[in-house]
């Protein structure tokens, strides 16, 4: 028979914690200190208030799955993605002209991720698969190793070279790949490699945009941040446009040796391509700034739209997330079984009661009790959820039982985890991290799809992917030449035909392109 855990108080909070109030931002995660020194839960209500994001309603679902036609992912429907700003537009712009750019991201703090981690990750693979749809990760080896050295007053402690956030960014690459991300609609990258070209250009542009005071305000920077700081904050905030990433969009990039005539300005299509991202509300900073400034690029993208997760509680209990620098407040991915088991059985804070007695009497308390927020996280069925719930509360279901089924739908996912992480090999990453161009189909029926403010594949905008000259060029490159060509040939026939029925015109005269030559978007007859 399951045994009843003995009920854990809230971790006391530090003695020098002075800090009382609620802290969400980049740098910070906490839920603040009640009159008695407990950890208090992060009130996210007030975070919707305080930073003017929405409410994510059952009206928002519901036009999710009249849009898609696909049931919401469970982290929507139980409401773990809590908020948003303009998800509603990006619904719009997908059911209007097909498709949009997803960005997410991840600060490797450390080479190993936990549970937590995950969550952003696996909402947004599943939402590539329901919108078919390009996706971005930036892994930010340079944020990170900046943050580490001014938490560090300035020193560089052992073990965090520069060096050492990349080969960080290497290892969570794999565990993201192991996640099950699909190669041909996904980029990955690392600033400390990537980072150069039209990225380059939109973080030069983007940095002009932003003043110490703004940066100051927005990240609480003090005159001893160091200035790789300040300004990164305009990289995670350009990521989020497609001209960033010519090459995902058949486009050409600016990069030594080539000299590339056909990418000497930043491409005015890609800007028109809408952003949505998913990530945990501590991230909501940076695109406040960025959605501010969107507009006033030279090439003005639509403010990005972003869907916002709350935390995963740390084993201790509401008020802080799982943190890679706690051992004991996180299941780590590389975890073993029975390290999962003893974690959740050891620290998992538990909405139990007391004594076997009064639990069976007046019921537990799910709302705050590890393990099942932690499988509503995890366990993808709703009736099994509810039915543990009302279980929980009636007093049927033990902790230790709680615990049990939580411990065995943890293990499965981790281990199914390990099992494709082992497989994660360099060549792997270099599917995701080569530039090139993404295989995706977007909304099979999109209601205006020809007039479009999309650059798809150069059927709208300024300029087309060009071949390069010698003919070569990446196995990308080649497609959206040949994707080119097509379009052009098409256009000339197109032509041909109609100046055909036109009199009195030569042979030569009909073939010949019209004054704009094949750059022409193709029209609807
Ligand atoms: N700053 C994030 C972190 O520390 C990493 C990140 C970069 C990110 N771009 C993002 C997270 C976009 C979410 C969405 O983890």
């Amino acid at each position: 028979m399951a045994d009843l855990a003995v009920v854990d108080a809230p971790p006391a909070a530090n003695e020098d914690k002075k800090n009382e109030q609620q802290q969400i931002d980049p740098y910070n995660v906490s839920g603040g200190v009640d009159e008695h020194g407990n950890v208090k839960a992060i009130d996210y209500d007030r975070l919707i208030q305080e930073f003017g994001v929405q409410p994510l309603t059952e009206e928002h679902l519901k036009r999710f799955e009249q849009v898609t036609g696909k049931p919401a992912h469970r982290l929507m429907r139980r409401k773990l993605f809590f908020s948003h700003r303009d998800f509603d537009k990006i619904l719009d712009a997908y059911e209007k002209h097909g498709t949009f750019m997803l960005y997410t991201g991840r600060g490797p703090s450390s080479g190993s991720m936990h549970l937590g981690h995950t969550v952003p990750f696996l909402f947004t693979k599943e939402l590539q698969e329901l919108f078919d749809v390009p996706l971005v990760i930036m892994l930010t080896d340079d944020e990170k190793y900046l943050h580490t050295r001014n938490k560090n007053k300035g020193t560089q402690p052992k073990g965090k070279a520069l060096e050492d956030f990349l080969a960080f960014a290497h290892e969570n690459m794999k565990d993201i790949i192991a996640l099950g991300f699909d190669p041909k609609k996904t980029f990955i990258y690392t600033d400390y490699e990537y980072l150069g070209g039209h990225f380059y250009w939109n973080t030069s542009e983007f940095e002009s945009l932003v003043t110490l005071n703004q940066a100051t305000g927005a990240f609480g920077f003090g005159e001893s941040t160091n200035i790789g700081l300040i300004a990164y904050g305009a990289k995670q905030c350009v990521a989020a446009f497609p001209s960033s990433y010519p090459d995902l969009f058949g486009y050409k990039d600016y990069r030594p040796p080539e000299f590339d005539q056909a990418a000497k300005r930043r491409h005015k299509a890609l800007s028109k391509i809408p952003t949505l991202i998913p990530c945990a509300i501590d991230q909501e900073p940076y695109f406040r700034v960025l959605r501010d400034r969107c507009e006033r690029m030279t090439d003005p993208h639509p403010k990005t739209c972003l869907i916002l997760s709350k935390f995963l509680t740390a084993l201790q209990g509401p008020g802080g997330k799982m943190s890679a620098s706690d051992e004991n407040s996180a299941i780590f991915m590389s975890d073993t079984p029975a390290q999962i088991k003893n974690k959740i059985n050891r620290h998992a804070f538990s909405g139990g009661r007391e004594s076997l007695e009064e639990h069976r009497k007046h019921g537990g308390n799910p709302d705050v009790d590890v393990a099942y927020t932690y499988l509503s996280y995890f366990l993808e069925d709703d009736a099994e959820l509810e039915g543990i719930a009302q279980k929980y509360r009636s007093g049927e279901m033990l902790t230790g039982e709680m615990k049990a089924r939580c411990i065995q739908e943890l293990q499965a996912f981790v281990s199914a985890f390990q099992e494709r992480r082992q497989k994660v090999t360099y060549e792997t990453m270099r599917e995701f991290t080569r530039p090139r161009l993404l295989e995706y189909k977007g909304n099979p029926n999109p209601t205006q799809a020809k007039s479009a403010p999309l650059a798809e594949k150069g059927s709208a905008g300024d300029e087309k992917p060009a071949a390069r000259e010698d003919g070569r060029g990446t196995k990308g490159e080649r497609k959206a030449a040949k994707l080119a060509e097509k379009l052009a040939a098409k256009e000339k026939e197109r032509l041909a035909l109609r100046q055909r029925t036109d009199a009195g015109q030569t042979e030569a005269e009909q073939t010949a392109p019209g004054p704009t030559g094949p750059e022409t978007p193709t029209q609807d007859p």
